[in-house]
């Protein structure tokens, strides 16, 4: 799986450092290509020398060489890169991540990096049971980074927890399913909604709700990631796709949204409803900003919203698969049954907003998709990419 590919292996400043020999050694067994990356940090824990010869190329650490003047372009080498893959990440290298701190070669070529990123962690337990660390390590996941959690076990400091870099042999697995999976949708186009609907009332207000669109933009990044052509319909949210090939319709009301669909939808071969629609919208919009007058407030009639999912549903064709979302806070089985028929869709995911971590405005997500079919499968608490991953594998299987 990892024949012929390119991957910057980035090394930090950590006693695990010695591991990252090993894996550069797996990769290359494996027929990959390897750049490897330093801090200055890095080099206290292990030489250079090392790592040029196992990679069988020079190891790039600062931005010029010493002697020749030479520039080494991060720009070059981020568009060059099939993967990359940081181990071991400190606690002051995922922060710098985290936070654009752009001051040594690792950091630039990961701004610069078109690639997946993949983050193993690795400090004392106390520093990554920190906020600051879960905080950044969120904000790495939230801008699609693949974190590969560290071990518990024996740490450097004799002390016992989690902390431990994940062993050379599970990041290089972790490698191997992601090249394994990479191009399975390749072929294929997928329309999927995200993000609330605003349906105006007057030039300044609308009805809108709190969700923001990750986890749909999750599942198109995923998709994209893993070949597919994906057209992203969107309400009004504060995140931009990464994927440059995410072609995304931007849209505001349900009435927009539903039009955007329609005209994707019949070219598609796999549809998935994320988006938070508003049930209803004004009856009528005011032109004019409705003033506070007299003593009664204004009346707004509402009208039903199309539901967008049901009808791509009934128009779905044979061969198309249609997944839709069930947030629900009780009767959360019943309710997502009959969402899935009365819909027509192939799929449904549910997710109850009585599990902490899961629904709006989170990084994490815990889900139960249905099958038309009638599997049943729940999933444990993940990052929304992860979620999204298994969202995609059960949709493929369809
Ligand atoms: O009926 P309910 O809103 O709970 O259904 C949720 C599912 O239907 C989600 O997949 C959502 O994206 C989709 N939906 C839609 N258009 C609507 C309402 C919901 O596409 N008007």
């Amino acid at each position: 799986m990892l024949k012929g590919k390119h991957i910057i292996l980035g090394i930090t400043g950590g006693i695990a450092a010695y591991k990252s020999a090993s894996l550069l050694r797996l990769f290359i067994k494996a027929g990959a290509e390897v750049q490897v990356v330093m801090t200055p940090a890095a080099k206290e824990f292990i030489t250079p020398v090392t790592l040029s010869a196992l990679s069988g190329k020079p190891v790039v650490s600062e931005f010029f060489t010493a002697n020749t003047g030479e520039w080494h372009s991060h720009v070059d080498l981020g568009l060059w890169a099939d993967a990359m893959v940081i181990a071991p990440a400190t606690a002051s290298t995922i922060a710098k991540m985290a936070h654009g701190v752009a001051d040594n070669m690792l950091v630039t070529t990961y701004l610069s990096a078109k690639a997946p990123v993949f983050v193993a962690p690795a400090m004392d337990l106390d520093m990554f049971a920190h906020p600051t660390t879960s905080r950044n390590l969120e904000l790495l996941r939230s801008y699609g980074n693949r974190i590969i959690e560290p071990a518990a076990g024996e740490l450097a400091s004799h002390l016992i927890g989690k902390g431990r870099m994940e062993e050379p042999e599970n990041i290089f697995k972790v490698l191997e399913a992601f090249f394994a999976g990479r191009d399975d949708l390749k072929g294929k186009k997928m329309l999927v909604t995200a993000g609330p609907t605003y349906e105006k009332i007057d030039p300044v207000r609308f009805i809108g709700n709190y969700s923001t669109g990750k986890m749909g933009y999750a599942i198109a990044e995923e998709a994209a990631s893993r070949g597919a052509e994906v057209v992203l319909v969107s309400g009004p949210v504060d995140i931009t796709p990464v994927n440059k090939s995410i072609r995304l319709v931007k849209v505001e009301s349900a009435r927009e949204m539903l039009a955007a669909c329609e005209a994707e939808f019949p070219t598609c071969d796999y549809g998935v409803m994320c988006a938070a629609v508003a049930d209803y919208a004004p009856a009528e919009y005011a032109e004019s900003k409705i003033k506070r007058a007299g003593n009664e407030p204004p009346m707004i009639h509402l009208v039903k919203n199309p539901d967008i999912a049901r009808t791509l549903g009934m128009k779905k064709r044979d061969g198309q698969k249609l997944a839709g979302f069930a947030l629900e806070t009780d009767h959360e089985l019943d309710n997502a049954m009959a969402k899935l028929r009365s819909k027509n869709l192939d799929m449904i995911v549910l997710n109850s907003l009585r599990d902490k971590g899961a629904g709006f405005g989170t990084d994490t997500n815990k889900i139960t998709i249905f099958t038309a079919d009638g599997r049943e499968t729940a999933f444990a608490l993940k990052s929304k990419r992860e979620v999204a991953a298994d969202i995609i594998d059960t949709i493929i299987t369809l």
